[in-house]
């Protein structure tokens, strides 16, 4: 069994705790928190710490903090030569102080507390200094999802700059949307069959072959139209862009 700590009470410690707390690969050893409450809910209470010298030895340990606190943390893990990951999309793996052997654990999906998930279909993305750690760190990632992918720093910040434009991107547009619809007196839920479709297209085409509408088809009096709709000059400006990307099918403007 793997010995496991985390430290972090948010939304990805949170999730974490829930599917460690689901294998009985895991031995979850402690959580190290600032606001033992946070997670008094997921976890017995005598597991929970807020001294870091109270920290006991573990096989790995998770470091789910803000990113600009991935470094203050790590340091004072009061422990030399353990293993030591943080699950950051966009910080490099040297963000984990170097007295311990760094790593990263990414899961790559939106997680917020109040939203249950599905861990065993979320992809970790896992890095380590050496093939011993790796080892270890996909055993922990197996044990709780069914994707595990190899994944280095390089590689990481692209893919979450690809995770941005496919989901925070997105969700923005939804929310251009559900204005639109407001000022309509459209509900936003008449679109919501359409969104669906849109992400189930994208498990069996590449996006290129799933794109539809007036930029697509290159309809410019529609477009013009749309413009011509728009007062809001911000969402004038993103319609713009995207329909010239679009046009241009996503290659450099
Ligand atoms: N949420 C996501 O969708 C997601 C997905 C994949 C990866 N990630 C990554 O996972 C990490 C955690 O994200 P999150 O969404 O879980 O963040 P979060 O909900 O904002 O939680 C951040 C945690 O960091 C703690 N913290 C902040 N500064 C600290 C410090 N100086 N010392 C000790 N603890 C500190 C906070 O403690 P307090 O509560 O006491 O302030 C809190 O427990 C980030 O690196 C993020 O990029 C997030």
């Amino acid at each position: 069994m793997i010995r496991v700590s985390i430290i972090g009470s948010g939304n990805v410690a949170q999730h974490l705790i829930v599917a460690f707390n689901k294998t009985t690969d895991i031995e979850l050893v402690q959580v190290f928190v600032r606001n033992g409450a946070a997670v008094a809910h997921l976890i017995n209470p005598d597991k929970i710490y807020n001294n870091f010298n109270d920290i006991i030895a573990a096989d790995l340990f998770i470091v789910a903090v803000t990113d600009d606190a991935i470094t203050e943390v790590s340091a004072a893990i009061p422990f030399s030569n353990e293993l030591v990951v943080h699950t950051s999309g966009s910080v490099s793996i040297s963000a984990i102080d170097n007295k311990n052997r760094q790593g990263v654990f990414y899961p790559l999906q939106t997680l917020s507390k109040s939203k249950e998930v599905d861990f065993k279909s979320i992809p970790i993305c896992i890095e380590t200094k050496n093939e011993k750690d790796f080892q270890i760190l996909e055993k922990v990632a197996k044990s709780i999802s069914n994707i595990v992918y190899k994944i280095n720093s390089e590689q990481r910040k692209a893919l979450h700059i690809a995770a941005v434009f496919v989901c925070n991107f997105v969700n923005h547009l939804y929310q251009i949307g559900n204005d639109i619809c407001i000022e309509n007196d459209l509900p936003f839920d008449i679109l919501k069959p359409l969104i669906q479709e849109t992400a189930n297209k994208i498990l069996t085409l590449q996006p290129n072959q799933a794109q539809t509408g007036p930029a697509k088809r290159k309809d410019i009096k529609t477009i013009n139209a749309h413009l011509s709709f728009l007062s809001d000059e911000n969402q004038k400006e993103i319609y713009k862009m995207l329909t010239k990307s679009i046009i241009d099918n996503g290659k450099k403007l």
